[in-house]
């Protein structure tokens, strides 16, 4: 039985001669690479112990499964897409915000939503930060696929987890061979019974603009080149789903114009599965592409995984139990339905405290993250209140501790839930109540 203890002992940042990816009072190691630490640093052990997993790169788990087949779908389209799978995740606030063009005052530069290493580098919080990095220069590919993990400070459930993974696709065309590089590539035929709806159009004047710099014939062979090769995407990682069912819907990204989103039918509910559009003109030119214009797209591989293979909580992801990437082992020869293994019983706990001003819930979970490791499954904000006289707000929030291979005991729970109410208050400076 695996214990995860060690995750009770890590202080925020702490020194760690062995891991390729540490802290010290001072600089940071990333893969190798030293950067310096500022005041702008809000790395934590945590994340910083994710950074060498590299899922993508697993033999058999399901992260890297999906990127497979992904990549072989793109490839049967056209065999000229270059494949990327080995970049760092830290990168300069350049490339994630300003290249994309993000405005100054973007909410997602906000220190509570980004992990900084220091003022001017991050942990990328989306694959599109290597964009202008892999488009400069001449290329000869047609485009590429790029996979990495991504870091985003985040709420804490099911669902969420500050490390994920995305695939980027890009696919440039020469401006001026458009028509016939866009009708070279091989599409499979959508099944008849395809249930697909797409109130959106290729563009709309007022919600979902053409670029200036864009011609409209182009723009829209662009955008269907992209609708038509995203709907074969689904249709060959999803196929044998015959109620699948799928819809567009318009988005905004700064980095693109028009922009969509596709959702999928899961559950009883949509679910989004990515986001893409025809590229800013301003990236292909300031990338030495002038002559070309392109579409891109980025899309989460759990939520896939998640849907394909029916794994109901993220964390698994992580798990280094056998149980759950044996499962994984016959993929190519087999349709894969995850089995749960047993699940042990959660335990909650509750912390109420009064906070400082400036504090954000994500610097709560983030503790969490720190102090219980995996045993976090979810955190909820169960309530909130403003004193009327001194106009201080009290937050309660409810911890739920699950273990995925043990069953913990309440000792256990208590241990680990005084760090939380210790460290919350020494990190984030809150007055904890009762
Ligand atoms: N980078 C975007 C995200 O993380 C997704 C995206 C990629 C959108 C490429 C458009 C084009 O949400």
């Amino acid at each position: 039985m695996r214990m995860r203890m060690t995750w009770l002992v890590l202080p925020q940042i702490r020194r760690h001669s062995t891991a390729t990816s540490t802290s010290t009072s001072t600089s940071t190691r990333i893969l190798g690479a030293t950067f310096p630490t500022d005041a702008a640093t809000n790395l934590s052990a945590s994340v910083l112990e994710r950074i060498p997993r590299r899922l993508h790169k697993v033999p058999n788990h399901p992260i890297a499964i999906i990127k497979e087949r992904i990549e072989d779908y793109f490839v049967k389209t056209n065999q000229n897409y270059k494949i990327v799978d080995s970049l760092s995740p830290a990168v300069s606030t350049t490339q994630n915000f300003d290249q994309l063009l993000f405005d100054k005052d973007h909410s997602s530069r906000s220190p509570s939503d980004t992990y900084y290493v220091n003022k001017d580098t991050v942990l990328r919080t989306h694959t599109s930060a290597h964009q202008s990095e892999v488009l400069a220069g001449k290329q000869s590919n047609v485009g590429y696929l790029l996979t990495a993990d991504v870091y985003r400070r985040d709420e804490i459930d099911l669902s969420h987890y500050p490390v994920f993974h995305q695939m980027e696709g890009i696919r440039i065309f020469d401006r001026k061979a458009l028509l016939s590089e866009s009708s070279a590539d091989t599409f499979a035929p959508l099944p008849k019974g395809a249930k697909i709806t797409d109130p959106t159009g290729l563009s709309n004047p007022e919600t979902n603009p053409l670029q200036v710099a864009h011609a409209q014939k182009d723009s829209e062979l662009v955008a269907l080149h992209l609708k038509r090769a995203l709907e074969g995407l689904v249709w060959h990682l999803f196929g044998s789903d015959k109620n699948l069912e799928i819809r567009w819907i318009e988005a905004y990204f700064p980095f693109t114009s028009p922009s969509w989103e596709m959702e999928v039918m899961y559950q009883g509910k949509w679910l989004e599965l990515l986001g893409c559009g025809v590229i800013q003109q301003k990236i292909l030119d300031d990338s030495g592409n002038p002559d070309k214009i392109g579409w891109a797209f980025g899309l989460g591989l759990e939520r896939i995984a998640m849907v394909m293979f029916g794994i109901p909580d993220i964390r698994l992801f992580w798990s280094q139990d056998s149980r759950f990437l044996s499962q994984f082992e016959n993929h190519t020869t087999k349709q894969i339905t995850f089995q749960p293994y047993s699940k042990y019983p959660a335990c909650y706990k509750d912390v109420s405290f009064w906070c400082p001003d400036g504090f954000h819930d994500n610097d709560m979970f983030e503790v969490v993250r720190d102090m219980a490791g995996d045993l976090a499954e979810d955190v909820a904000l169960i309530d909130t209140f403003k004193n009327p006289k001194t106009g201080r707000t009290s937050k309660c929030f409810r911890i739920n501790y699950r273990s995925m291979d043990r069953t913990l005991s309440n000792e256990d729970v208590d241990i680990i839930q005084d760090k939380v109410r210790e460290e919350v208050a020494r990190r984030c400076g809150v007055e904890l109540r009762g």
